[in-house]
C-alpha cells in the first residue's frame, strides 16, 4: 500500500486520536487504573496468563543499552512495562498525547526522556536507539502509514538491536473469529442460563466493547508478510491470540479458566508463528544487522 494519504486526512486522524488518550483514554478511574484498562481482563484469574503475554515482548528486546524507544508509550500501565527498560540508561517515552508523557513521567521519574511526536515521523537521528517497543499504538495510525511507522523503528535502532511491535489484526486470523464465534455462544449460554435463574441477562458491561474508544485501523499477516517481510530477521510471533471479549466470555475461575489459559499459553508458545499468524495480537519483532568491522 502506498503512502499517499491526503496529508490533510491523516493530521484529521491524528488530531482525533490524540484528543480522545488527552481526554478519555489517560483518565484516571480509579488508583492507577486509567480508562484505557476497560480493554483489558484484569481479573485474577487470567492474570498469569496477561502477565506472562507482557513478559513475552521482553525477550525480543536488548538486556541492556543506552536508549529504549517506547514508541506511543502511554503512561507505562502495567508494572511488566517497566522491565522492559530495567537494563537501558533510559527509555524514551514518545506519545502524541500529552497526558500520556505527564503520566510517564510519575513512573519513570528520570529513567524517561518525554517526547511529544508522531511514530510515523520519529524526530530521532538514524541508529541512535539500543532497541525499539511499541505497544498498541501502530493501529492508531492511518492505514497507508502503517508501513512507515515500521519502518521508522528501524532507521532509529541501532545496528545489532532489536524492534518488538505488538500490533493487531482486527477482524482478521481463523482463530480470532472462531475465538470471537465461541466468546458470542458462551455469552448466548449465559443469558440463557441467567433467564432460567430468573436473574435477567448477564452482564454485558464486562465485554469491553463500550463506545469509549477512538480510531483504529488494521492490516491482515499477509499485509504484513508483503509489506514488511524485507525487514532483516522480520517474524510474526505471538503477543496473545485471544482478546478480552473472549476471555471474559470463556474464562472462569470455577470452570478451570486458569488451566485453559495455562494449556493456551503453551500452545501458543510451541508455535508461536501460527498463533501469530492467525490469533488476534502478534509480536512483529525484527533486528539490524551489527556492522562489520571495517564498515563500522
Ligand atoms: C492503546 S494506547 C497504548 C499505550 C501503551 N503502549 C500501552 O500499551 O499501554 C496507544 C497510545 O499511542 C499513542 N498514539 C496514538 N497515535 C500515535 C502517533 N501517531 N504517534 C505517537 N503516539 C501515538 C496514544 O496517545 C496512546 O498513548
Amino acid at each position: 500500500m502506498s503512502d499517499l494519504m491526503d496529508p490533510r486526512v491523516a493530521a484529521e486522524i491524528k488530531d482525533e486520536v490524540r484528543a480522545f488518550y488527552d481526554a478519555v483514554g489517560w483518565r484516571e478511574v480509579s488508583e492507577g487504573l486509567y480508562q484505557n484498562a476497560r480493554f483489558e481482563d484484569l481479573r485474577p484469574v487470567s492474570r498469569e496468563y496477561i502477565h506472562r503475554c507482557h513478559m513475552r515482548v521482553r525477550d525480543h528486546l536488548p538486556g541492556e543499552g543506552r536508549f529504549l524507544l517506547d514508541a506511543g508509550s502511554g503512561p507505562i500501565q502495567y508494572p511488566e512495562y517497566l522491565t522492559y527498560s530495567e537494563g537501558h540508561t533510559y527509555r524514551v517515552c514518545l506519545d502524541i498525547s500529552m497526558r500520556a508523557l505527564v503520566e510517564a513521567r510519575q513512573r519513570l521519574g528520570d529513567h524517561g526522556l518525554y517526547v511529544v511526536g508522531d511514530i510515523a515521523h520519529l524526530p530521532f537521528k538514524d541508529d541512535c536507539m539500543q532497541g525499539v517497543v511499541s505497544l498498541h499504538t501502530v493501529h492508531h495510525l492511518p492505514p497507508e502509514e502503517h508501513r512507515r511507522a515500521f519502518e521508522e523503528f528501524y532507521r532509529v535502532v541501532a545496528p545489532g538491536s532489536s524492534v518488538a511491535v505488538v500490533y493487531h489484526w482486527g477482524e482478521a486470523g481463523f482463530l480470532n473469529r472462531l475465538s470471537r464465534r465461541v466468546a458470542s455462544w458462551a455469552y448466548w449460554l449465559r443469558r440463557k442460563v441467567a433467564r432460567l435463574r430468573g436473574r435477567g441477562s448477564a452482564n454485558h458491561q464486562q465485554r469491553g466493547t463500550g463506545r469509549a474508544t477512538t480510531l483504529t485501523f488494521t492490516h491482515d499477516h499477509r499485509w504484513a508478510e508483503r509489506e514488511l517481510g524485507h525487514l532483516p530477521g522480520f517474524q510474526i510471533r505471538v503477543w496473545r491470540s485471544v482478546g478480552v471479549y473472549f476471555l471474559r466470555a470463556v474464562i472462569h475461575p470455577h470452570l478451570g479458566g486458569q488451566l485453559l489459559l495455562r494449556i493456551l499459553y503453551r500452545l501458543e508458545t510451541l508455535v508461536p508463528g501460527f498463533f501469530g499468524r492467525h490469533g488476534m495480537y502478534p509480536l512483529i519483532v525484527y533486528r539490524k544487522p551489527a556492522k562489520r568491522l571495517a564498515e563500522a
